[in-house]
């Protein structure tokens, strides 16, 4: 035994150790120092004097004949529970646990101590011992508990930045597409390093010219395959998502994809994206998750999405949220509508589509047209997004931000005029129909926040438009290359890699009812059958 002994205190670093041994027994001399001074406070109160000052006497000695020698008694009773030595090497939990009970047991040994053998000498009273007790008990959990959470997340961050070089490296899962082909190209001119994943759903023409670039590294892969993402996410410490199956009707087209890319594959994102040290992750939601309402939005507004991609939005954002930790922060980016054209045109977007109609075809219909929609022009979008990703962590960490600006809340009637003065001949025909989404939307968060306010008007969008279909840059807008919903109408969605994947996905897609922001209609929508048979 004594060899053991022996042996574990030749172990002992106590350059490490030593310090923590002063700061235990400095926490106990101060603990029993504020039991002197409550007790001091309350005779002073009673206004007696005399015995405040016989008092004081009374625990000067009591503190330097007997306290400063019973009090060695708590670091010999912490070393000898291992406290000093393996209990450090324990889960925090466990850690804590084991410390609370030592000090507990530590500080009955000095109670019965204290009465038993002094006090009949020295009597300091049972109120200032049990005050001592209670405090004692407090500031040394207290202390521990303050430093594990101090050093644990330090210890979080370092061995983060051993596995996440802080070199910058941006990753854009779906940067082929109409926003993130915008995007790719103003980091790549801020001199950012970038790598993009993307199936290519609509092709890689929008990103083609860039895949030579220095800076750029094109990852062919899919968000929902956990290969291509472990592969996309090495050595990157930010990650805009923006993939997704974009807009209500494409997602109505096949559900269970719709479900698998916009909310499942979220899930395992954020996993791999938190274990590979990933910093931030800036989220593509949507303002459509505002519904149908007459108030006026903002962050704090109660979403109440009226479709499937809605629902899938609302649903990744309180799994994002719910993922936050110290070294992990998700920033949450609720787009307006968006319009303008990038190197990947949409025209299934209301402001190109009215548009390109309206040049093309001389008239358009309006449906709806009191209903409003917040708007931003393509590459306002971009800036905002450089601008989430390049803000101080303390600005945008778990946070909400609807992207856009107050002066592009817009209803559709009036985007018909904006058009109309662009293209004055062409003729507006005033429809009603089912699509109930109305929302008007309050951007003040990001411009205070951030700085943000877009540039672009709706009127610029709508010229852009007219310019490129003069210039025979669009020939047809109703290409189905130029609409999401055309296209995987006739193409088809994009579908699994292999079945390992839909099992996968399936897995982390029937979860959506749990995570229950959207109430009945998410749990409709996800019990749609997925494919649950695992490979053999
Ligand atoms: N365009 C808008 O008006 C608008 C408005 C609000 C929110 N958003 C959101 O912004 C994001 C980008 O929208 P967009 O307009 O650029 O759409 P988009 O359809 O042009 O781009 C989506 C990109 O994601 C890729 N993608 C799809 N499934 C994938 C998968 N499984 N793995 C990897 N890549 C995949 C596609 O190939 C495409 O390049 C989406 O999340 C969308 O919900 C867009």
């Amino acid at each position: 035994m004594w060899n053991a002994m022996r042996t574990t205190f030749q172990s002992i670093k106590w350059r490490n150790v030593a310090p923590r041994i002063v700061a235990d027994f400095a926490v106990i001399h101060c603990a029993m120092l504020v039991a002197f001074g409550i007790s001091m406070a309350y005779q002073t109160r009673a206004d007696d004097l005399s015995s405040v000052s016989n008092l004081a006497n009374t625990f000067r000695h009591y503190y330097l004949s007997q306290f400063l020698f019973l009090s060695l008694l708590f670091p010999a009773a912490f070393f000898a529970n291992g406290l000093y030595t393996h209990v450090r090497y324990y889960p925090t939990k466990a850690k804590l646990e084991r410390f609370t009970l030592v000090v507990f047991l530590s500080l009955t040994v000095f109670l019965t101590a204290n009465y038993l053998v002094i006090q009949y000498r020295n009597p300091i009273g049972r109120s200032v011992s049990l005050t001592f007790g209670v405090v004692a008990l407090l500031g040394l959990v207290g202390t521990r508990v303050g430093k594990e959470w101090f050093i644990g997340g330090e210890r979080i961050e370092r061995r983060k930045s051993s596995r996440a070089p802080k070199d910058g490296l941006v990753l854009v899962i779906g940067g082929a597409g109409y926003i993130g082909c915008c995007l790719v190209r103003r980091l790549l001119e801020q001199g950012k390093r970038v790598r993009v994943l993307d199936t290519a759903v609509y092709g890689l023409e929008p990103i083609q010219d860039l895949l030579n670039h220095p800076n750029l590294d094109y990852v062919y892969g899919d968000c929902r395959n956990i290969q291509d993402v472990v592969k996309a996410i090495r050595h990157v410490s930010r990650i805009v998502h923006l993939a997704a199956i974009v807009g209500d009707p494409a997602c109505e087209l096949d559900q269970k994809t719709a479900i698998e890319i916009n909310y499942a594959a979220t899930r395992m994102l954020i996993e791999v994206a938190k274990g590979c040290g990933v910093e931030r992750l800036l989220f593509a939601s949507s303002c459509s998750v505002y519904g149908a309402t007459d108030e006026f939005m903002d962050e704090h507004s109660k979403v109440q999405p009226v479709s499937l991609y809605g629902e899938t939005k609302v649903s990744s954002e309180q799994v994002l949220l719910e993922s936050a930790s110290s070294g992990f922060h998700p920033v949450i980016m609720r787009f307006a509508t968006v319009f303008g054209l990038s190197n990947r045109p949409r025209f299934d977007l209301v402001v190109n589509l009215l548009s390109a109609k309206a040049m093309q075809d001389g008239r358009i219909t309006i449906y709806n047209g009191q209903q409003w929609r917040p708007f931003i022009h393509v590459r306002d979008l971009a800036e905002a997004i450089l601008l989430l990703l390049n803000a101080p962590l303390s600005a945008v960490d778990r946070e909400i931000f609807n992207v856009g600006d107050n002066h592009l809340n817009h209803t559709l009637a009036e985007v018909a005029e904006v058009i109309q003065r662009v293209f004055p001949g062409a003729c507006v025909e005033h429809r009603e129909n089912a699509d109930r989404r109305n929302y008007r939307v309050d951007f003040t968060k990001i411009e205070k926040r951030i700085g943000f306010h877009c540039k672009y008007g709706l009127e610029d969008g709508v010229r852009e438009v007219k310019a490129a279909i003069d210039s025979n840059e669009i020939e047809d807008y109703r290409n189905i290359r130029f609409s999401n919903i055309g296209f995987l109408r006739e193409i088809g969605t994009p579908e699994n890699k292999s079945e390992f994947d839909a099992a996968v996905m399936a897995a982390l897609g029937t979860e959506q009812s749990r995570a229950g922001t959207a109430g009945k209609m998410s749990q409709q929508y996800f019990q749609v059958k997925t494919t649950p048979a695992l490979p053999s």
